[in-house]
């Protein structure tokens, strides 16, 4: 018996990192908190344990008013929250486009509208075979499906190849395609386009859209803040500069792990374009969808980011804070991908962000094996998951060894 409609029937969200850290979570109750190591948390801890909260986003958000947090806000997002979001995420490196943002629900919101309003029904979204799971069930639940290309080649390096590969197979019988591109700080990998990577696939998407089809790409940026000097990791957005009409860009901005805002639920999608007719459509379309979908955005969220930008000196004070977040993360994975080198676990080349992958056959039968040393990664289909973020630094020393020693069993 369904009294589900036919599309929503049998749908059960598996969700491996939830089900992996439930495991981890039985084994605390039983071992203690002290003797386990829990790498599959996907959000910022410190060497404590604890949830870690930027000390000004705490401060700013306690002074705002009430009516400031409990007031609807505008549609598609309070204005000036919608101005800050495009100068924090291009800051140095605006290209010479029409650029508007549009307020959702995180990072997931955005994602969730690109795939709404950019792909058809019952066609292809392109993403890399490493990616963020919500990506497929997102376009499940909006009727669409998902195809992926090798994000590496043989020498761990960009597949350019595979990636025009698989937007030739698909743009044969589609008129019109997206692709997301996770980068940099890529979850699970912590892999990230170079900026030569950015010019081979801006100079092939180019060239096909000369051939009339239309062509998005969504650019998930969730990690950049935790992925290195912010000049450095920017530098890509200028090259969405005078594109040809049919190519488009999208960036889903999250406000979850740069603002350690993550139940918040605040983000945004930015368009970026060469033609004004685009751009009001991107406006039209995701106001349209903010409307049906979450009506509008946490305007408290929203009300923060806007503040920070404004005081000069909590601002600069944000950013330490928010730097030293980095460094603690940077100092964890460096750990490991030293260690991973020493013992001669293959991994996948991490430049930064929450998490490292190794690749593995068998990750479901190695995360398995791990348990034997209390340790708890998250099992993907091409490897396993370790997340930096949320392992201390005392105990991520020895979990690469450990990896090794479990995919012996492989
Ligand atoms: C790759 C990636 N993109 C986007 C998001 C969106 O996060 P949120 O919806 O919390 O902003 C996440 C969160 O885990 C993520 O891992």
């Amino acid at each position: 018996m369904n009294m589900a409609a036919s599309h929503a029937q049998d749908r059960i969200l598996h969700d491996a990192i939830f089900e992996a850290n439930q495991s981890c979570q039985d084994a605390i109750k039983i071992y203690g908190a002290d003797r386990v190591t829990n790498a599959t948390i996907g959000v910022m801890l410190d060497d404590n344990g604890t949830l870690a909260a930027l000390p000004t986003v705490d401060k700013i958000y306690r002074t705002l008013d009430i009516r400031e947090l409990t007031a609807y806000a505008p549609i598609a997002g309070l204005p000036a929250y919608r101005s800050a979001v495009v100068d924090v995420t291009f800051a140095n490196h605006k290209p010479d486009a029409y650029i508007s943002a549009l307020a959702t629900a995180g990072g997931t919101g955005a994602v969730h509208h690109a795939i709404a309003n950019y792909a058809e029904r019952g066609e292809y979204v392109l993403t890399s075979d490493w990616f963020w799971g919500n990506y497929y069930i997102i376009a499940v639940e909006t009727g669409k499906r998902l195809k992926t290309f090798e994000l590496f080649d043989d020498e761990l390096k960009f597949n350019l190849a595979d990636f025009t590969a698989k937007v030739d197979e698909l743009l044969e019988w589609q008129d019109r395609l997206l692709i997301i591109l996770n980068t940099p700080a890529n979850n699970p990998t912590g892999f990230a386009l170079t900026d030569d990577d950015w010019d081979n696939v801006i100079d092939a998407l180019k060239l096909r859209a000369e051939r009339g089809k239309n062509i998005s790409v969504l650019v998930d940026i969730a990690y950049i803040d935790f992925a290195g000097e912010p000049d450095v990791t920017r530098r890509f957005m200028e090259k969405f500069a005078n594109l040809p009409e049919n190519l488009f860009v999208m960036i889903a901005f999250s406000m979850s792990k740069s603002y350690t805002f993550y139940g918040q639920r605040t983000g945004a999608l930015i368009g970026v374009t060469s033609s004004r007719a685009v751009i009001d459509e991107f406006e039209q379309a995701g106001k349209y969808s903010n409307r049906a979908v979450w009506s509008n955005i946490n305007r408290g969220a929203q009300a923060l980011l806007v503040r920070l930008q404004q005081d000069k000196d909590a601002h600069a004070q944000f950013v330490r804070e928010r730097e030293q977040f980095y460094q603690l993360v940077k100092r964890r994975a460096d750990i490991f991908v030293k260690e991973a080198e020493i013992c001669g676990l293959r991994i996948v080349p991490y430049s930064g962000g929450f998490f490292i992958a190794v690749p593995s056959d068998n990750p479901i039968a190695v995360c398995q094996k791990l348990h034997d040393d209390l340790i708890f990664a998250v099992p993907l289909k091409l490897g396993i998951r370790v997340a930096a973020c949320s392992v201390s630094t005392k105990k991520i020393k020895g979990v690469a060894d450990k990896i090794k020693f479990a995919m012996t069993i492989e």
